[in-house]
């Protein structure tokens, strides 16, 4: 089994994500989202980790949350909207919103000055979130290394992580930074952050990433388990309490909060509830549970739920980089740089007119279309057009590029006057926790 490294530039394979990671595939729970942002309508949001939880909060208008974060190592381009989007929606949906400036990351992995990374953590995406939609007032957005409730919670979570661990799903050998252990360490604290009880307690919190970030997820989601006291399971006929880590007054609480059930038996190390069968009632115990770790000062985390979505390719071919200018549209372009770079773009044309006239071009493999698909063009009905246009021969890209060219100027000369509006004040919504 490869592993997947967050950190390198390599295009990943989704498909294995999928057999091998135990990503599961979002589209038998479309119906369930209230919303349908055109990442899921056109299938750009592809995969998910319990993000079913999510939508049963959602749908019953019970509490969540959405967090995401970024790391102020370069520019924000495209692909960074794409998360941005994401966070925007779920607020919309209801979530409580917790946006990292991962600039712990940035300064250790990239070597980036934490001053410099405060520089960029605000111009290129506090500024942009906030001038693409999110409402600030009720977000918390705040910087890893100036938040000690983050950076005690890394500690936490330090106690439960090993090295073998970490070095079996990033590579970590002899050589790793430490600093760079821990940036992965406040990843996770981030993501549990929203579950503390100063911050909302614990409820159902919906990562959105990209497919490179799963490793992160799979990592927290465990921590979240380890540091659980029990751990409740449906048997055949029956549901278990098993005691992990709990101590024999906190494990005589549980039984006497589930003693009104009918057939209750306890043992040494954990205690069966006979009357209960299924999934309801499996639920029923754990929120049980999960009230009385919390009543005593544990976390009594969910494990974090996730969405995925497809990358964004490069505008000169393979994985959209923050590092190369050429390949990405950055959110703070000149609008008419963006319009050049887009005219020049790698498509999926022919090598002529009349053969392209002929056997037309290949809107799935053309980096023009991937613009209009994930972000120029709303509407369904209109994409699809371009698609079959392009499939027949009826488009071709001389023209195909002018009109994304427009929509790439419009666009962001749009955004860049959002973002002036908004530019004074953003500065006094972060969150310094110390
Ligand atoms: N590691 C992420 C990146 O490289 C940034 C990040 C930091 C993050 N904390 C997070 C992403 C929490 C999701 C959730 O882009
Ligand atoms: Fe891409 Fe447009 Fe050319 Fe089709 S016509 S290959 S969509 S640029």
């Amino acid at each position: 089994m490869d592993r997947i490294d967050p950190w390198t530039t390599k295009q990943i394979d989704i498909s294995r994500i999928f057999q091998e990671f135990g990503v599961e595939r979002i589209d038998p729970l479309l119906d369930k989202i209230p919303i349908k942002h055109r990442f899921v309508r056109r299938r750009i949001i592809l995969g998910h980790r319990d993000y079913d939880k999510v939508l049963n909060a959602i749908n019953k208008n019970e509490k969540f949350a959405v967090m995401s974060g970024f790391m102020p190592s370069g520019a924000a381009h495209i692909g960074h909207k794409m998360v941005m989007e994401e966070i925007i929606w779920h607020q919309k949906m209801g979530g409580d919103v917790f946006v990292s400036i991962a600039d712990m990351e940035a300064h250790a992995v990239r070597g980036i000055p934490l001053k410099k990374c405060r520089e960029i953590g605000i111009r290129e995406y506090i500024t942009s979130i906030v001038a693409l939609g999110l409402n600030p007032e009720n977000a918390h957005i705040y910087f890893q290394s100036e938040n000690f409730r983050l950076r005690d919670l890394m500690f936490e979570i330090g106690i439960v992580t090993n090295f073998s661990t970490m070095s079996a799903i990033y590579g970590f050998s002899g050589d790793t930074a430490i600093s760079h252990i821990s940036s992965v360490l406040a990843q996770s604290a981030d993501i549990l952050l929203p579950q503390l009880k100063e911050f909302g307690g614990a409820r159902p919190v919906v990562v959105p990433v990209g497919f490179d970030q799963d490793p992160h997820i799979r990592l927290v989601r465990d921590v979240a388990d380890k540091l659980r006291r029990f751990q409740v399971e449906l048997h055949d006929g029956y549901v278990r309490i098993r005691n992990k880590t709990a101590d024999n007054d906190l494990f005589n609480e549980v039984y006497e909060r589930v003693r009104e059930y009918e057939k209750v038996k306890i043992y040494q190390g954990h205690i069966d509830i006979l009357d209960l069968k299924d999934a309801t009632g499996l639920n029923e115990i754990e929120e049980i549970v999960r009230k009385v770790e919390m009543d005593n000062g544990y976390y009594g985390f969910y494990p974090p739920s996730s969405i995925y979505h497809l990358f964004v390719s490069g505008l000169t071919g393979g994985k959209m980089s923050s590092s190369n200018p050429d390949s990405h549209i950055s959110l703070l372009d000149k609008p008419e740089y963006a319009a050049k770079k887009v005219k020049k773009a790698k498509t999926g044309g022919r090598v002529s007119l009349d053969e392209q006239r002929e056997k037309g071009g290949d809107p799935d493999n053309c980096s023009v279309f991937e613009l209009l698909y994930f972000h120029l063009i709303e509407d369904d009905i209109k994409i699809e057009r371009i698609r079959e246009e392009c499939r027949s021969g009826e488009r071709v890209c001389g023209e195909c590029k002018k009109e994304a060219a427009v929509l790439i100027e419009e666009f962001l000369k749009d955004h860049q006057e959002k973002r002036k509006a908004v530019e004074d004040t953003v500065e006094s919504y972060i969150k310094r926790l110390r």
